[in-house]
């Protein structure tokens, strides 16, 4: 596949919305992702609230999880062609999901993950690319192990979010880990991790070779950090917008893709973090209950 830009928005549960993955890509995202979606819900329904894919939306992954195979098949079969990739979690740390043996429990069965990606890859045209840790915990990490697999099984793209599940959300990202992997594979690695910046961006790409970079919690506090890097490719400086202006171009789309306002208010209140005033702010969005209320609060 080729991306505009080699910066991608991260899956986010509760975060990446349509109208939010919109207003990442309008900003210059080279790809975004659904939230993990269960595979078993979509095998099961068909139809899910948290696939919200709008058809104006391209390049568009899906992140799928579980760990049923043929629900991971019947998933894939119901959504693969509204969509351009589609992404499996082994990443996701959350208790109620690595106790469910799925997210990065799958790590610890690398004959599961072979399987997986097997099916995957089997049940449709579209690309499959999985996103993965260093591994479960500091005694062992497999991450060149499982992306191996994964590419010898078809998988066309790998990230690495270089923690350990125990890690959770914190401590650092060794991002050497997504080194070994590019170093060790032909197929295209995103690297994942720590990225807060225009200049560690950079950082990660020249220290690590990876393919693309994929931004999280920077993102949600600065959507527009996507326009920054490009502009700083073409011309070596970028701009940047108030948070305002970020909330404001945010909550037309919310509007127009009618988002559920659970998500609107939370993006308000990671945009609007570290404003002057702000904890004030918060108290009273989180009194709001509708996009006309907030918009003229704002
Ligand atoms: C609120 C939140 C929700 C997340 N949900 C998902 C998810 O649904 N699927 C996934 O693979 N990772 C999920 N992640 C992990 C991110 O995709 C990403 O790997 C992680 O935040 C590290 O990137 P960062 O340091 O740029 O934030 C989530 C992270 C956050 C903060």
């Amino acid at each position: 596949m080729k991306f505009e830009s080699r910066v991608f928005l991260a899956p986010m549960a509760d975060v990446t919305d349509a109208a939010f993955r919109i207003l990442c890509s309008n900003y210059g995202a080279g790809l975004t992702y659904t939230e993990m979606i269960s595979s078993t819900a979509l095998a099961n329904s068909g139809k899910n609230k948290l696939f919200d894919v709008q058809e104006c939306e391209k390049p568009i992954a899906v992140q799928l999880m579980g760990n049923n195979l043929d629900h991971i098949s019947k998933a894939v079969k119901r959504i693969d062609d509204k969509i351009d990739l589609i992404d499996f979690n082994m990443g996701c740390p959350m208790k109620k999901i690595v106790n469910a043996g799925c997210g990065a429990a799958l790590m610890k069965n690398p004959i599961f993950v072979k399987k997986i990606v097997n099916t995957l890859v089997k049940s449709t045209k579209k690309p499959i690319s999985i996103k993965i840790r260093s591994g479960w915990d500091s005694k062992s990490i497999n991450v060149l192990e499982i992306a191996k697999i994964a590419e010898k099984e078809g998988a066309s793209m790998i990230t690495v979010h270089p923690k350990t599940q125990s890690q959770l959300r914190d401590g650092e990202a060794n991002w050497n880990l997504i080194k070994e992997v590019k170093d060790n594979l032909s197929i295209p690695v995103i690297g994942n991790g720590e990225v807060w910046n225009v200049q560690d961006i950079e950082k990660m790409l020249s220290e690590t070779n990876c393919d693309y970079v994929m931004i999280g919690r920077a993102a949600t506090k600065n959507p527009y950090i996507f326009k920054q890097y490009n502009d700083y490719l073409k011309t070596g400086k970028f701009g940047k917008l108030t948070n305002f202006e970020m909330i404001r171009d945010y909550l037309e789309l919310a509007e127009k893709y009618q988002t559920n306002f659970n998500y609107v208010r939370g993006h308000v209140m990671y945009m609007t973090k570290g404003v002057e005033g702000s904890a004030k702010l918060r108290k009273n969005i989180s009194e709001i209950r509708s996009i006309e209320e907030l918009k003229k609060l704002i």
